[in-house]
This record gives C-alpha cells, structure tokens and sequence, in this order.
C-alpha cells in the first residue's frame, strides 16, 4: 500500500522522508467517502485539516478528526445557495468557530460582490479571513483569497505587480499563511507541468518564517512538501475538471 500512495505524486522523495502513512483502520478519523488515505506528520500535537477547492463537492467527504480545519478557497460560492449549503457543512464539523478558519477564492464570487452579506453566512459557523488575521491556539494565521489574473474571476489581481502589495501585508509573525494562490515553484504545476505560483508570494514566504503554508488553485499542485522549515500544502481535492479525486490533507504540527 506505502509504494501505492507514494506513487501518486511528483513529490514522492520528499513524502516519504517526512510522513509515514497512518492506515485508516489505525487511525482515529472517521471516514466514508471513497477516497481512503490520509498524510500525516509522525508524532505530536495538534492536528490541522487542510482542505482546498472543493467545489461544491464538500458533502461527499466525511471530514476527519482534526483540532484545526483550514480550507484555502474555491467552495464554489457562485450563489447564496450554494454558499448556505456549504456552510451548513461546515456547521456540522464538531469544531468551534474559530478552529474553522476560512478564505475564499477566485471561484468564490458571492463574497467579492456582496461582501457583507455573504460573511453572515459563517458568522458563528467559521473564521473567515479576508487580507486579515486570527489567532488561534496562540499561532497567528493570515488569509487571503487573491489570485492572479485568470479568465477575470474573483478577486483576481492584474499580473503586473500589484499582487506584491497584498503579500506585503502579510503580518511578519504569521505561523499559518492561508492563500489561495501558490507560490512559485511550490506545488504549482498544472497538468502541462507548467508552473503557475506567484513568484511575488514566493519571495514574501522566504521572508517570513512560517510553520505552515496552506493553499490551492493549482489543482494538480495537490501535495505536500518541507522546504526547511515551513510545510507547504496544496490541499485541493478535485482535478483541472472538478472531479473529486484528492484526499483530505491531515497534519500533526509540533509545537517548540
Ligand atoms: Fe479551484
């Protein structure tokens, strides 16, 4: 089973420097859905799910135990509909507010349009987290949906530079970054391995000293990676055609 998993991904060297792989039967989640395999960070403490680009396809996962949940944009808030369904989901994840932290992005437009409106939604559901921060277990997260320009989605930033202004407010003691968007060169390839991060949020991460950095967008990014000592996760879950075929990325983060 270990070669089976390892086989999935580019980043194969890496994982199984770092991870070992926790068999369901072994592990504490609750499961069903179809997709069966979890990563998870030998030994420690607080367990963080981390979960991207659903795209409305948030109700065929049963989520497992975690003391934090992350999700990194694109639920799929095209409507209120839709934005009510997911946050029903979300309400039924057994965490308080605000260990469920939340960012859009670029497919998420209910929250670009009517801004105000739409957070009602996740108001005693979620923590969501626009250009803006949280604490939580006494680590700071950043979130922010912005993207670079693509097909004139939502929040979507012109590719001319801009984009360094929103990176630029990143707080410099952020522990957990929540992008949308990847960095350059860090689980970012498309299906042509064509790499479409953002070399401007690369440059702020190497500046900062994060614990984690959470996103998606890429799909085909899906991954994981430790570049010295930041873990970098692209947690989506569907293909480039919003099929559901990832899995839930589970972390145990230890704390100094
Ligand atoms: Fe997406």
């Amino acid at each position: 089973m270990y070669p089976l998993v390892l086989a999935r991904t580019a980043h194969a060297d890496l994982w199984i420097f770092r991870f070992h792989y926790l068999p369901v039967s072994e592990s504490p989640q609750i499961r069903t859905c179809e997709l069966s395999n979890y990563w998870i960070i030998s030994s420690l403490a607080m367990k963080v799910l981390c979960l991207s680009d659903t795209h409305g396809h948030h109700r065929k996962l049963r989520t497992p135990e975690a003391d934090l949940f992350l999700f990194a944009g694109d639920m799929e808030a095209s409507s209120f509909s839709r934005l009510a369904d997911f946050s029903d989901w979300v309400a039924s994840i057994p965490l308080p507010a605000e260990r469920k932290i939340i960012i859009s992005g670029n497919h998420d437009g209910v929250f670009e349009r009517h801004p105000l409106e739409a957070r009602n939604y996740l108001d005693g559901i979620a923590t969501y987290l626009e250009n803006s921060c949280c604490m939580v277990a006494g680590l700071k997260v950043y979130g922010t949906p912005v993207s670079l320009a693509f097909n004139n989605w939502f929040f979507n930033i012109p590719d001319d530079g801009s984009i360094k202004d929103y990176w630029d407010l990143i707080p410099p003691d952020t522990d957990i970054l929540l992008t949308h968007q990847p960095p350059s060169g860090i689980l970012d390839s498309d299906s042509g391995q064509k790499n479409l991060g953002c070399s401007q949020l690369l440059s702020r991460v190497k500046e900062l000293q994060l614990r984690l950095h959470c996103f998606g967008h890429i799909h085909p990014g899906y991954g994981l990676q430790n570049i010295d000592s930041t873990t970098f996760v692209n947690a989506s879950i569907c293909n480039d055609w919003n099929v559901m075929v990832h899995e839930p990325i589970v972390l145990q983060m230890e704390f100094d």
